[in-house]
């Protein structure tokens, strides 16, 4: 089936054409089209999304969006909608244009989980596609993103619990924290990322927080503190790039050291990782070479699939589609797993 694909929930207008087939028991997504008009640039001065800009620039790029796309609406079967968790103002803005397109064109419309997208964009990588569910699961999953750090037990394309997650900041918005400390552009991941490659990773030994804990939970918001601390205690004379690569490290470690407990007691097949932050190099190359001595399965998606995009979307759609129980297609800001 070929599913149009919406997703507005925090500063990316996402939308995405995707053939779908093969069921639960053997997922096989094409991309047929994938756009994603990026509103970093508006939100930039102010270090952070602000939601009515976002919701503002929503509304005047879904029409452009989809004008550029040009879909096909004979051939479509299905159109998907992010519904939350997210930016109020924004997922409403892509509920009610799916809503809209759905009744004008007389298409099925399935509410999408924002957290689930993630949880499958992992099947956007050529060698993931390759693999049965079968021989995926029972899998770890970690999710890194601006907005949450989850860790969970997953048995199939619909069957999951929730281990553990983060008690304060996310992973993903410890990124853009210290970036901010170190006077980088917001969103602060690839600007760490891009200084830390510069940088000594054991240069400064910052706390790992919870590490020995024998919890899934996570906490960044310590760690950033003591980054606070230490430029504060340098006076100016720290090397920034030493920073950012002993705080990359740090978080690595953390997520690291939680997930392969995880994998170890589940007797996991597999490690997943996905969200924004899986775009890491650093953090992908760790988990990989760990999965592999472990001879476990390591699969993440494709660079262009970690942060927001429509694609994940149209994933989680298909196996929304493809169960009983249905998302409500309104704004849920505060929807979870
Ligand atoms: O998944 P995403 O696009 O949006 C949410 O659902 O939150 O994630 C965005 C987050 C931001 O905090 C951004 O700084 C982080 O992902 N991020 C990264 C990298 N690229 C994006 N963090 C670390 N390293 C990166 N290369
Ligand atoms: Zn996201």
């Amino acid at each position: 089936m070929r599913i149009l694909s919406i997703e507005t929930s925090c500063d990316e207008t996402a939308l995405a054409l995707v053939s779908a087939s093969g069921g639960e028991k053997r997922p096989c997504f094409k991309v047929l089209k994938n756009i994603v008009s990026s509103q970093i640039k508006i939100h930039r001065p102010f270090g952070g999304v602000v939601p009515m800009l976002a919701k503002r620039e929503h509304l005047k790029n879904l029409p452009r969006v989809l004008k550029i796309m040009n879909p096909d609406f004979k051939k479509i079967d299905l159109i998907g909608v992010t519904v939350g968790p997210g930016l109020e103002p924004a997922l409403w803005t892509g509920v009610n244009f799916a809503k809209e397109l759905a009744k004008k064109h007389k298409k099925k419309i399935v509410g999408v989980n924002h957290l689930e997208a993630h949880l499958d964009s992992f099947l956007f990588s050529p060698r993931a596609q390759k693999f049965k569910s079968s021989e995926i699961f029972p899998a770890i999953a970690l999710i890194v993103s601006g907005g949450h750090t989850i860790l969970l037990r997953v048995d199939g394309f619909d069957r999951w619990k929730k281990l553990g997650e983060t008690r304060d900041d996310a992973a993903g918005e410890a990124f853009d924290k210290v970036a901010r400390l170190l006077g980088l552009l917001y969103p602060g991941g690839p600007e760490v990322e891009k200084s830390a490659k510069k940088g000594d990773a054991e240069a400064v030994n910052f706390p790992r927080p919870m590490a020995n804990q024998k919890n899934y939970d996570f906490s960044f918001s310590g760690l950033k503190t003591s980054v606070l601390y230490y430029i504060r205690d340098s006076k100016g004379k720290e090397n920034k790039s030493d920073v950012a690569a002993s705080f990359q490290q740090a978080v690595i470690d953390v997520l690291a050291g939680k997930t392969f407990r995880a994998a170890e007691n589940f007797k996991a097949k597999s490690v997943l990782l996905s969200g924004g932050v899986a775009a890491n190099k650093s953090l992908r190359k760790a988990l990989e070479k760990e999965a592999r001595s472990r001879s476990l399965n390591f699969f993440a998606p494709e660079f262009e699939y970690n942060t927001d995009n429509g694609a994940m979307v149209a994933a989680a759609a298909y196996f929304a589609y493809l169960r009983k129980k249905k998302y409500r297609i309104l704004a849920q800001p505060n929807l979870h797993l």
